[in-house]
């Protein structure tokens, strides 16, 4: 238990709920997914390496009596990826032993501070899989939501938000890529689209949380070069474990909604403001706008 995280804990009980959680196979994620199967939800866990996903639904299974896990496919880099996983997830037969419903869209997977690389579809990386594709994810699996209201998403976004800034004249990196930057703007994204898809879905019954889970001793750092990753280690009585990483996760998930506020970002299980810019709600709408023309697709 490290020191800056009190141990937050509830004893809400989600039996009869449905979760999807992206990149569940690892850090963060896997033990969100722990927990919400702990909690009685049946937990899809959205993984891109499927040997990795059904891996974690052995350990989460091992782990948590009478958990309802599966792993599915998907690699947020390739939108042809995201529409399979979205078709599976509208035909797929496990769920229908009740009816087709989805209450959580976890929007948790992401890739930080790499060098420069492309998805399939030529988006800069970190912009394509951490923010295009969460809301390439979140367009497609919507009407779910909707039918399942209330329901939630809740979007992972990072401390490192306030260093970004969305450089709309050059979203490819191709002018000026910087590592750090580009995940930071990934993340102002991730809050920015937040802070628009609440407002669009108000009185729908679907409700969309940010959240910045603190530093947390996780694969996140793969990319990173040995010197910072020995200042992180210096300071690690600041980083969290990955299962206190996931309390504001699940902290959003789990607290009734008058008590939280819709659009709002949360870092260590209570409601925070985003910097300046991610409260810019212009800007919010352009990126909604720029990144739907990115897609191909029409959400209004
Ligand atoms: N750790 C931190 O200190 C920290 C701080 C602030 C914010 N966050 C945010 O927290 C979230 C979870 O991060 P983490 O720390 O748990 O990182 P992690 O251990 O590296 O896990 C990231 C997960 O995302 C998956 N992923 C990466 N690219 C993907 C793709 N194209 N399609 C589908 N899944 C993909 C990974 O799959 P593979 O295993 O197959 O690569 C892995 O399951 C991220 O959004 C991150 O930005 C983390």
């Amino acid at each position: 238990m490290s020191l800056c995280v009190s141990k937050w804990s509830s004893d809400v009980r989600l039996e009869g709920k449905t979760a999807i959680v992206t990149g569940a196979n690892t850090g963060i994620g896997k033990e969100t997914a722990k927990d919400l199967a702990g909690r009685g939800a049946r937990v899809i866990l959205a993984c891109r390496d499927m040997a990795k996903g059904e891996q974690a639904a052995r350990d989460i299974t091992r782990e948590v009596k009478g958990a309802k896990v599966v792993a599915r496919q998907l690699d947020l880099a390739d939108t042809k990826s995201i529409c399979q996983f979205a078709e599976n997830i509208y035909n797929s037969g496990w769920h229908t032993h009740t009816h087709k419903t989805l209450h959580y869209l976890i929007n948790n997977a992401g890739v930080a501070i790499c060098p420069y690389a492309m998805t399939v579809d030529g988006f800069e990386l970190q912009f394509g899989v951490n923010h295009l594709g969460h809301f390439f994810l979140t367009f497609l699996l919507l009407d779910l939501l909707k039918h399942s209201a209330p329901s939630r998403v809740i979007n992972l976004s990072s401390a490192s938000h306030a260093m970004g800034k969305i450089q709309f004249d050059d979203l490819s990196g191709e002018k000026d890529y910087h590592p750090v930057k580009a995940y930071a703007q990934s993340k102002m994204a991730n809050i920015l689209f937040t802070r628009e898809l609440a407002k669009r879905t108000e009185g729908e019954g679907v409700t969309a949380y940010s959240v910045d889970p603190g530093l947390v001793n996780t694969e996140i750092l793969r990319h990173i070069r040995r010197p910072l990753v020995d200042i992180f280690k210096t300071f690690g009585f600041l980083i969290k474990t990955p299962a206190e990483g996931a309390y504001s996760t699940v902290y959003c998930t789990v607290t009734p909604e008058d008590q939280l506020i819709n659009g709002g970002l949360y870092r260590d299980c209570a409601s925070v403001e985003p910097c300046r810019a991610g409260r810019d709600d212009g800007t919010a709408l352009k990126l909604w706008a720029v990144s739907c023309h990115l897609l191909g697709i029409r959400w209004r």
